[in-house]
């Protein structure tokens, strides 16, 4: 069969699958199952004795490795003693928002049960990771590396590797979540953290094995809560190939920029004298500087790591010239043979401009952080609930502002409304001294472009039409603007947020509610049948 008369079989059935379960999953496609178990358990990822959140009694937790449109069933067991929830960073979870994970998406696990999140890695590629969403249990571990690799038969820019590592990085507080928690919640902020570790471990404590000769791949995403990373490997050049999803230009580069919440990979070649090598990611843009370090250790190697760390860039100039550097290789497929060059999204006119401002208001006497004014505060029952069940007086669509408001902060549980197949800019504006980090569930995004100062209409000039790379994380450097477009194509009820926690945490996210009123299973599933019940349901 040619391939369009495939798809329209495969849509064919797929459409028939939906009419005749209603379901999340497509039974087209091959299963993954999962059982995770969720402990507590004494971790020393800096030498002193922490409880940390262990997934099957390890930290980080397992990882996901899939295909694409692989289904995934995890069967997660509360094992802590209060109510966890996990999310997928960069999982766009297509007509699903039911399994994203977000605490308005989804009712916590309580206590001693379980939930089994059953998902498609549709129409997706690439390296993201898993966090808990809830409760700043992110500080204590339980996250992981997701991989989605290409189905067979469709073209990968570069050889297969000899071998592919997951390595997350992230800075790390000694302190316990509960306290870091405790801190947040009395309206201090958090501080400096204690470190950087590197998939989980101390400065020295682990290490990538590699034969000399061949290329291996690394996905590094930032899995940290406050700090960007610079990410470097003593004698060595890391071709970039993939962001987010996105096949990149393959340039090559000394140290990769990689800020909270973002996934990069690189291709690597062990081509220098056969000893071990510093692997280093080191805070950016704050003082102290701290310092993860890990090794390349070839399999044949005589001597141990020596000589200087390499050498970190300074200044924010060389981050935003690297961050303009990275481009959409327009010939290379994505997830489909075809080439993503093939979308055009610079033609595309948009109906809308949002503009989000963070700030970092002090509301009742205690800091919060907020985006246009609104520091947002957690319902008594999820959103998508509420919405599917009309629940009224949970939440009013409109309640988050498009546009700065010059007005003083305030708490609300913000939702902003769109209309499914808009295509909408975003605009982020950051009038504040730090970098932001800004994610958006259920998508992907193009980012046009970046510059200091004020946006302003005639900021469209510098804007990248052709071949920016579409990602669903984005850095806002200090007093700047980012500017992003994203088709609306997938309904539901998506988490924006800060991927700094303690600004995630204390109010700089809001949802949006992506909708359609068509109401139709092929725009959106129906609830999960085992859905969980909380707040004013059940
Ligand atoms: C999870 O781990 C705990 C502690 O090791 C154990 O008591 C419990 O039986 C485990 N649960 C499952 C479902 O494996
Ligand atoms: C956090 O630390 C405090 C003080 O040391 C301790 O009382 C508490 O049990 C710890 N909580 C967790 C979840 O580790
Ligand atoms: C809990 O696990 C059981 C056994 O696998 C499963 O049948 C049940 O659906 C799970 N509960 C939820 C709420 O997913
Ligand atoms: C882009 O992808 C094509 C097709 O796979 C590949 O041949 C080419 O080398 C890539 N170009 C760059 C600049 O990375
Ligand atoms: C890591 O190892 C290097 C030398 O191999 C040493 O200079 C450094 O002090 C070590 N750091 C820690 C924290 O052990
Ligand atoms: C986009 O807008 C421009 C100017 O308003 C208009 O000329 C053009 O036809 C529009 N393009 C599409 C594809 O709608």
């Amino acid at each position: 069969m040619g391939l369009i008369q495939r798809k329209s079989w495969e849509l064919l059935l797929s459409i028939f699958a939906l009419v005749l379960f209603g379901s999340s999953v497509n039974g087209e496609d091959p299963y993954k199952f999962f059982t995770w178990n969720i402990t507590y358990g004494i971790i020393y990822p800096l030498g002193v004795p922490q409880q940390g959140i262990l997934i099957n009694g390890q930290f980080p937790g397992p990882p996901i490795d899939s295909v694409t449109n692989d289904n995934i069933i995890i069967n997660v067991y509360n094992n802590l003693p209060e109510p966890f929830l996990l999310s997928w960073n960069g999982i766009q979870q297509r007509r699903n928002s039911w399994q994203d994970g977000m605490p308005e998406t989804n009712c916590p696990i309580p206590p001693g049960r379980n939930y089994t999140y059953k998902f498609q890695m549709k129409d997706q590629i690439g390296s993201y990771y898993y966090f808990p969403s809830m409760y700043l249990h992110k500080a204590a571990g339980g996250f992981g590396g997701i991989k989605i690799v290409s189905r067979p038969l469709i073209p990968v820019p570069f050889p297969p590797p000899a071998g592919d590592y997951t390595v997350l990085i992230g800075d790390w507080y000694k302190t316990n979540h509960s306290i870091l928690r405790q801190t947040l919640d009395s309206g201090s902020i958090l501080g400096v953290p204690d470190g950087v570790l590197i998939n989980g471990r101390a400065p020295n404590a682990t290490s990538f094995t590699v034969d000399q000769g061949k290329t291996y791949r690394f996905r590094i995403s930032n899995v940290g809560l406050a700090s960007s990373l610079n990410f470097r490997i003593q004698g060595h050049k890391m071709k970039l190939v993939e962001v987010e999803g996105s096949h990149t230009v393959q340039n090559t580069y000394d140290s990769l920029d990689i800020h909270l919440g973002q996934s990069y990979s690189v291709l690597v070649t062990a081509d220098q004298p056969p000893q071990d090598y510093y692997m280093v990611a080191s805070t950016r843009f704050s003082t102290p500087i701290l310092t993860g370090i890990s090794f390349l250790r070839y399999s044949n190697s005589q001597k141990s790591a020596s000589g200087p760390l390499p050498p970190a860039p300074t200044g924010i100039d060389w981050s935003l010239n690297q961050a303009r550097s990275i481009r959409w290789n327009l010939t290379a497929s994505g997830p489909r043979p075809n080439p993503q060059g093939s979308y055009h999204y610079g033609m595309i006119n948009t109906s809308r401009t949002i503009i989000l401002a963070n700030s970092a208001p002090v509301i009742n006497g205690k800091q919060r952080y907020a985006v246009n004014s609104v520091s947002y505060i957690p319902s008594d029952t999820p959103l998508k609930l509420a919405d599917n069940l009309k629940i009224t007086g949970v939440f009013v669509v409109g309640s988050m502002p498009d546009k700065p408001t010059n007005g003083g902060g305030y708490l609300q549980t913000a939702v902003m409304g769109a209309d499914f197949r808009a295509f909408v800019e975003i605009v982020f504006q950051n009038n504040e001294d730090t970098v932001q980090s800004w994610h958006l569930d259920g998508y992907s995004f193009f980012v046009l472009g970046m510059d200091g100062g004020q946006w302003t209409q005639a900021s469209i000039k510098e804007y990248n039409l052709f071949d920016t790379v579409s990602r669903c994380t984005t850095q806002v450097y200090p007093q700047s603007w980012t500017a992003i477009r994203v088709p609306l194509d997938n309904v539901g009820m998506w988490n924006l947020r800060s991927e700094n926690w303690a600004r995630q945490y204390l109010g700089q996210q809001f949802y949006l509610r992506v909708y359609s009123p068509v109401g139709s299973f092929r725009d959106e599933y129906s609830i999960p049948n085992n859905a969980l019940k909380c707040g004013r349901v059940g």
